[in-house]
């Protein structure tokens, strides 16, 4: 493809670009996101872009006909998923992938300095980053109150779970940087298939699939951005360590959420992670995101 507008996320970079695109990234998020409310772990545009869906409220034209089913089976699978519905399975998926994003995130939040003690540039991105994070949990639980479920809980992993996820950002960054990269790809993977998802269930549903939609590309535009911003973290040798890692990541990762494996096909996702480029990210969602220098064709 000649055309071709964007190279691989894998393409190599020099230390002197990297850190360039550090300074491009940090320029970038902050006009995104707007304030950093520390306090609140939130961002002024983003909360206010929450707050506009909130005073608007869509509602499914039908209800769910089996909302228990989600609630049953919404942080331990106790069905055969086999036998749940697609719209049920989409919904407990939903609700298991943004739960591991929270454990995650929480888990960080303390361990890395705050702004106030924050003195590189990659310290205050890595803050506003997980501040993001804390509003994709946010506006997940949204998507889930469109869709009428107004009863979810947000339930802590395993006490064993939760230590390990504490213990992640401790590492020293030659050993966690690229399992973080890995984690956003994985994310944009899952977001994507997600997106033309809502498409195939929500046919008679416009509304709640235009609204879906919507809250769901405030994450992914997000996300986008994070690919990059991680990827910049990393040097030659680390990047052919992640995309070796790409295929254990995703497989460990969606075997922990059935849904996955029954809605999409896991196999694909995982070649998509391999050969992520941006050329597949819709012009509308470039133009809020962010793309390293050294990844434009
Ligand atoms: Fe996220
Ligand atoms: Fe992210």
């Amino acid at each position: 493809m000649g055309s071709a507008k964007y190279l691989s996320i894998f393409t190599l970079a020099t230390k002197q670009e990297r850190l360039a695109n550090f300074d491009s990234y940090w320029e970038f998020t902050q006009k995104h996101g707007g304030e950093l409310f520390e306090a609140d772990k939130d961002l002024a545009k983003k909360r206010a872009r929450l707050q506009h869906f909130k005073d608007n409220p869509v509602k499914l034209r039908t209800p769910l006909a089996n909302p228990e089913l989600f609630y049953r089976n919404y942080i331990d699978m106790q069905d055969d998923p086999k036998s749940l519905a697609p719209i049920i399975l989409m919904l407990t998926g939903m609700y298991k992938f943004a739960r591991h994003e929270w454990v995650g995130i929480k888990g960080a939040w303390d361990v890395v300095p705050d702004m106030a003690n924050s003195h590189s540039i990659e310290d205050k991105i890595s803050r506003v980053h997980l501040a993001e994070e804390f509003c994709h949990v946010r506006l997940f639980d949204e998507m889930l109150r469109t869709c009428g479920l107004d009863q979810v809980e947000w339930v802590p992993l395993t006490p064993v779970k939760e230590w390990i996820y504490e213990q992640f950002p401790k590492a020293p960054g030659f050993l966690m940087d690229a399992p973080a990269f890995v984690t956003e790809l994985m994310g944009v993977t899952y977001y994507f298939y997600l997106h033309r998802l809502f498409d195939e269930l929500l046919i008679d549903e416009p509304e709640v699939r235009t609204r879906l939609k919507e809250l769901l590309d405030e994450i992914t535009i997000d996300e986008i951005a994070h690919v990059g911003q991680r990827r910049n973290f990393i040097g030659p040798i680390g990047m052919k360590v992640s995309k070796w890692l790409v295929k254990p990541f995703y497989t460990m990762f969606f075997n922990d959420i059935p849904e996955v494996g029954q809605l999409f096909d896991v196999k694909q996702m995982i070649k998509d992670g391999e050969a992520f480029d941006f050329n597949e990210v819709p012009d509308y969602m470039v133009e809020r995101s962010w793309i390293p220098s050294y990844c434009k064709a």
